[in-house]
């Protein structure tokens, strides 16, 4: 059975109240819910981690080299800062795609750049709640 493992980093868990003019009404549960079933139809495995605290994502990542065969990530804001979590993901060598909900590079200058695309296979970008998904399906189609 494919094995994935999804990280949403920081503030997504506020998904829903959240700036609802960049981000949409969408919530998390609605998110993975969608994710889950994907997940079913392709028989495969999902674990859902959400987090707001850069160390706690760096040990998920590092702990899931073993135990995943792929990472679908959100940083989050982390996506333009941490230096330590694009160190994980190329340490553990695991095959990473990078979502974001919203189009970064249409959005604030500090947002254009990001730290975890050059670890990742791929990025999906702009699409809403479709950007996890189709996410998702890429990875399973690259497994
Ligand atoms: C985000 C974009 C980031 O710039 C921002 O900090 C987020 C969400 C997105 O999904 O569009 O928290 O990753």
């Amino acid at each position: 059975m494919k094995k994935v493992l999804v990280i949403h980093g920081p503030n997504l868990d506020l998904l829903g109240k959240r700036e609802p003019k960049v981000y949409g009404r969408v919530t998390l549960k609605s998110i993975n819910s969608g994710l889950k079933k994907i997940a079913k139809a392709h028989k495969a495995s999902l674990t859902i981690k959400q987090s707001n605290h850069e160390g706690e994502i760096v040990d998920l990542i590092t702990g899931a080299g073993k135990r995943f065969e792929a990472l679908l990530i959100n940083p989050a804001a982390y996506t333009h800062t941490s230096v330590a979590i694009r160190d994980a993901i190329a340490a553990t060598g695991i095959l990473t795609v990078e979502v974001h909900l919203s189009n970064i590079h249409a959005r604030e200058e500090f947002r254009h750049k990001s730290l975890i695309s050059p670890v990742s296979h791929g990025t999906i970008l702009g699409f809403g709640a479709q950007s996890y998904y189709l996410g998702l399906e890429a990875i399973l189609e690259l497994i």
